[in-house]
């Protein structure tokens, strides 16, 4: 008894310390033996199931959630780095918090954050290189920077098609071909998680306007959603496997994209086979079990749908529990497949000298030369007086605005017209081309007037010998260009500059296709794009001759809006939260097929872009035991210079021009009377349709016409063959 009483008095005594010494041994991390996930010879799928296997019920929800708007509405979530997104680790486990931030162009919030982020060129530009070896040197960059600033996830991919050119984020997607927009953002995407970083491809799917983005759906039938917009996904998907893909804020067929039952599971984790996370996007979620069994795994930015009622679904079973494991499953496996945990971030100072080198290498092959009468480019130094007017080139270069934004150093040289919330604001990166066409022409005067006083612009081209006007379109999420013209009159300051001075060179600063109706007036265009904070010096370089124009269009420019499928944007003028629904009538003939399939001229073609130099195509040949096409390139001009040798097929079964799409191109260096034969691979599926009633894709039969050319306008050489591919 009396022992009995003292145990008792003793336990109760040592309960305290007791359970304090529990916790202690729960919250530290288990080391080697019970973290078996630790052994990087596992397969990241086995890993992530050891973990699992010990996470309890409010560890698997904490996961499948953010932890608020932080940042992005107004201080950082306590332990945050200062991204987008957070999504709170599970220290117990050795599973670090996912610290996530936009990097569409470079990384987001740097100012807010006291960092330094290089700009990059637009997506878009980085399509015009149609460089794969440039847009995993971008990605790279960016995956390199995210890691410095304490990131491990970069949120970017854009790969929706160009379907509308006044899409407010065309910027940052890969225009209008599936083939060339998924290689490019693949691409991308690869560069970035060869940091270690995870990654996205978004916004899956058919995001293709701004204009009522949270309600407007697009409507479109399955074959053509196949070969258009899901097919650009399905490549990117496929080179980059990135971690997560983002489903997008609108609705498809009726359904929102991140509840869509046949766009998450269907298309995306059983036709791909994608086996990473679907993220929302932010506030993108509307359900809790009709969107945990459609597909969704991850709820951004917060848990509304995804924290408690998520439990509670989980707990009453109308989500069973195996969905919650596989959602949890796919986000563990996401951070081994990309060695989050195995290469954890360390936070050092972004070199932004490396940044600014890379950032103008990539500008200087995505310029495109739109027009160049009597070879005007390249200036030659010392040849008179040149005025310089417009597009703030005194101080720098455009970029575009939305989620990604990224901030220039020294601040914002150009003050934003009153009222711009900050996130929308025009940026100007200091990289001044005036600057830098003094560097070059230091011998002549070069004047500069601002453009807003046309008549007093005018009046200094009319002194010089050469006028180079810089003519801006600024873009940002959320809201689409009113039209294809530029805005804020700078259509009339061109056409006043070229009536007074017969050299006037334009060189435009574009986040998308735009009208030019001073064209026949005007010596030479060079589409600059966004060029990122290496623009100034690289456009000096172009017009120079020390770089030589090798970008081409990765989007038509159209003649006027009337010519484009829908003329007038859908939901334009309506009250935000309308719904509209938008037919995709024109199905998988995006772009430059549209355009072609209907016989509308445009201004300038997909593909096309001039150089300093000449090159003739001869010989296309077609190899279908070896699944490539072969053509033969020449250097028939005076400089060297860089060729993008494009090849379209005419599928059969179909009027021809209905059914052209790009299916191989190669970008090649030649010297002067240099050739080269270039043997391109053709991706089988480029040459398939999907079949419906299959559900898969199949080859076509009959005979396939190969084109071969420098644009899609343009294809001299043509065969005939009855293609039977590996
Ligand atoms: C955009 C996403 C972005 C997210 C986080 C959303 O508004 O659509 O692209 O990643 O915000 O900033």
């Amino acid at each position: 008894m009396q022992l009995r009483r003292h145990l008792r008095a003793w336990w109760q005594s040592h309960l305290v310390a007791f359970s304090l010494l529990l916790t202690l041994i729960a919250a530290t991390p288990a080391q080697g033996g019970n973290q078996p996930w630790i052994d990087k010879s596992l397969s990241p799928d086995r890993r992530a199931d050891l973990v699992l296997s010990q996470m309890t019920l409010d560890e698997k929800i904490q996961l499948v959630h953010g932890d608020g708007w932080g940042m992005l509405k107004d201080a950082p979530q306590p332990g945050s780095n200062g991204g987008a997104g957070f999504v709170r680790g599970i220290p117990r486990l050795g599973i670090p918090n996912i610290d996530m931030d936009d990097a569409a162009i470079g990384v987001r919030l740097s100012a807010a954050n006291g960092r330094y982020s290089t700009a990059l060129p637009s997506v878009l530009a980085l399509a015009a290189s149609w460089n794969t070896d440039a847009a995993q040197q971008y990605g790279a960059l960016i995956g390199r920077e995210l890691r410095a600033q304490g990131y491990n996830m970069g949120l970017g991919g854009g790969v929706n098609l160009a379907r509308d050119p006044r899409g407010g984020r065309n910027f940052e997607y890969a225009g209008e071909d599936p083939f060339l927009a998924g290689n490019i953002v693949g691409y991308l995407v690869k560069g970035v998680q060869s940091q270690h970083v995870m990654s996205t491809v978004k916004h899956f799917a058919l995001n293709d306007q701004e204009t009522l983005r949270h309600t407007v759906n697009a409507v479109i039938d399955e074959k053509a959603m196949r070969e258009s917009d899901l097919l650009a996904f399905q490549i990117a998907i496929r080179l980059a496997e990135p971690a997560a893909v983002m489903c997008a804020y609108n609705k498809v067929n009726g359904d929102y994209a991140c509840g869509n039952e046949f766009l998450l599971n269907k298309v995306l984790k059983h036709d791909f086979g994608y086996k990473g996370f679907v993220m929302s996007d932010w506030g993108a979620t509307h359900t809790i079990d009709k969107a945990a069994m459609a597909g969704l795994d991850q709820e951004q930015p917060e848990g509304k749908y995804f924290g408690e009622p998520l439990k509670a679904a989980v707990q009453s079973g109308a989500v069973p529990q195996a969905r919650l494991d596989d959602m949890v499953h796919r986000i563990l496996r996401s951070m081994f497949a990309a060695g989050v945990m195995d290469y954890p971030v360390k936070r050092s100072v972004v070199d932004p000298f490396l940044g600014r080198y890379e950032a103008r290498r990539i500008a200087e092959q995505t310029f495109v030369l739109l027009k160049n009468t009597d070879h005007i480019l390249p200036l030659k130094p010392d040849n008179g007086t040149v005025a310089v007017i417009g597009g703030h080139a005194d101080v720098g270069v455009l970029g575009g605005s939305g989620s990604a934004i990224v901030d220039p150093p020294g601040g914002d040289p150009v003050p934003a017209p009153k009222g711009t919330p900050d996130w929308l604001r025009p940026v100007y990166y200091p990289s001044s081309p005036l600057q830098f066409i003094r560097n070059y022409d230091n011998k002549v005067r070069i004047d500069y007037a601002d453009g807003r006083d046309i008549a007093a612009a005018a009046r200094l081209a009319a002194g010089a010998s050469t006028a180079i006007v810089f003519v801006t379109q600024h873009l940002a999420e959320g809201r689409d260009a009113d039209n294809l013209s530029l805005p804020d009159n700078q259509d009339a300051l061109v056409a006043a500059i070229a009536a007074a001075n017969p050299h006037t060179i334009v060189v435009l600063e574009n986040g998308g296709p735009v009208k030019m109706p001073w064209l026949d007036a005007v010596s030479a265009v060079v589409l600059a794009w966004y060029p990122g904070i290496g623009g100034g010096e690289a456009i000096a370089d172009l017009l120079y001759g020390v770089v030589s124009p090798s970008g081409r269009l990765p989007v038509s420019f159209p003649l006027d809006e009337a010519d484009l499928p829908r003329p007038a944007l859908p939901g334009k003028g309506l009250k935000n939260g309308s719904p509209v629904d938008v037919p995709y009538t024109e199905g998988t003939r995006v772009g430059y097929k549209w355009f072609t399939a209907e016989d509308k001229p445009v201004l300038f073609s997909f593909g096309y872009g001039l150089t300093y130099t000449t090159f003739a195509y001869a010989d296309l040949q077609a190899d279908p035991a070896g699944g490539s096409v072969h053509v033969t390139v020449r250097n028939i001009g005076p400089k060297p210079g860089t060729d993008v040798a494009q090849v379209y097929a005419d599928l059969p079964g179909l009027d021809s021009s209905r059914s052209r799409r790009l299916v191989a191109w190669s970008r090649v260096t030649l010297a002067p009377g240099e050739s080269r034969t270039l043997t391109m691979p053709v991706d089988p599926q480029l040459l398939s349709r999907y079949d419906i009633s299959a559900g898969a894709w199949r080859p076509v039969r009959g005979t396939i016409h190969f084109l071969a050319g420098p644009s899609s306008s343009f294809l001299p050489l043509e065969i005939e063959t009855s293609w039977r591919g590996r």
